[in-house]
């Protein structure tokens, strides 16, 4: 029996979430430890989607998860497979609505399954607009960092509208990434500062233009491997986003006890408004530790990861 896989990696954005909407750049970070797997089989009858979430009839799928049956179909229309019977089985291990790009690394996943099922090769461009459909659902006006980041094997520098640039880092570093449990929803964040800039332009617009210098800082920084500095940047960062209105509580006591616990810095990750931060520890063992003491502060799940350059994967990007 045919069947074939198709899987991603979710991603950490460092800094310059949000401001990115507004045109800044952003530095981005694929995170392995986490990822999204399609299994797509042949079946009898028509289209029918197995997830944690929803199991049944593409057709019937539920209104909040619309955005993958759409991408589904256009990816089918794109390989002239629009008859197919097929099963299509979703697992992941990303937590869902946390700032980890779960949905860009999902949707990313569906369609290297399905173009490797019919064994049809999609340019790079297509893959990642087939994966936008599903984006752009869920979130409305995304920047498109998330897909361009869960397609990455390296830490980039993304600009709306411009191909991402890899990173030069300098110096590895660990990074701890620790969930609050809360659910967050891009959308709503997003629009929120849509709406606070409409009533006060000047000091929205200085936050957002502050978090773009702190972006192009770090990107020096991190070509420098200058790590105090960078966690510096993560704290100057978070002071802006608290300004945005995207930090909130639970947000704010994990930054505090990874700050109190030694962290170089700490800041909310991805849109803010729960989900999770990450925090820069001074080596593997900090971050070991850091993990502990966050899970006791009330963490549901942390991971730790280590951020470092392949110069072998960065001369072969596109
Ligand atoms: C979400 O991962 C990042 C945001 O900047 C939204 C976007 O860029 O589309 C909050």
């Amino acid at each position: 029996e045919k069947r074939a896989v198709g899987t991603a990696h979710s991603k950490v954005i460092l800094i310059g979430e949000h401001a990115v909407v507004y045109g800044e750049p952003a530095i981005a970070l694929p995170f392995p430890t986490l990822s999204a797997t399609c299994i797509v089989e042949h079946s009898y009858g028509k289209i029918l989607f197995e997830s944690e979430k929803y199991t049944g009839p593409l057709e019937r799928i539920p209104e909040r998860m619309k955005g993958l049956a759409l991408c589904i179909n256009e990816t089918l229309l794109e390989l002239g497979q629009k008859q197919a019977n097929l099963k299509i089985t979703l697992i992941s291990n990303i937590p869902i609505a946390r700032g980890l790009g779960s949905s860009a690394a999902t949707a990313m996943a569906i369609v290297r399954g399905l173009s490797n099922y019919f064994a049809i090769p999609l340019t790079k461009t297509k893959l990642k607009t087939l994966g936008n459909i599903a984006e752009k659902y869920a979130h409305g006006n995304p920047s498109g960092i998330d897909m361009e980041t869960v397609f990455s094997d390296v830490p980039i520098l993304f600009q709306k509208g411009f191909i991402p640039k890899p990173l030069f880092i300098q110096k590895p570093f660990y990074l701890v990434v620790a969930d609050t449990g809360e659910i967050r929803n891009t959308k709503l964040a997003v629009a929120s500062i849509l709406a606070k800039r409409k009533q006060d332009p000047k000091h929205i617009e200085h936050s957002i233009h502050l978090l773009g210098l702190y972006t192009r800082e770090t990107k020096d920084v991190l070509m420098a491997g200058d790590l105090s500095r960078l966690g510096e940047l993560l704290n100057l960062a978070q002071i802006e986003l608290k300004n945005l209105g995207v930090s909130d509580e639970p947000i704010d006591h994990l930054v505090n006890v990874a700050k109190n616990e030694g962290a170089l810095g700490a800041k909310l990750t991805g849109a803010g408004r729960g989900g999770c931060i990450i925090a820069l520890a001074e080596n593997g063992d900090h971050a070991s530790m850091l993990c502990k003491r966050l899970r006791e502060a009330g963490a549901t799940e942390t991971w730790f990861f280590k951020v470092e350059q392949d110069s072998e994967q960065l001369s072969c990007e596109e």
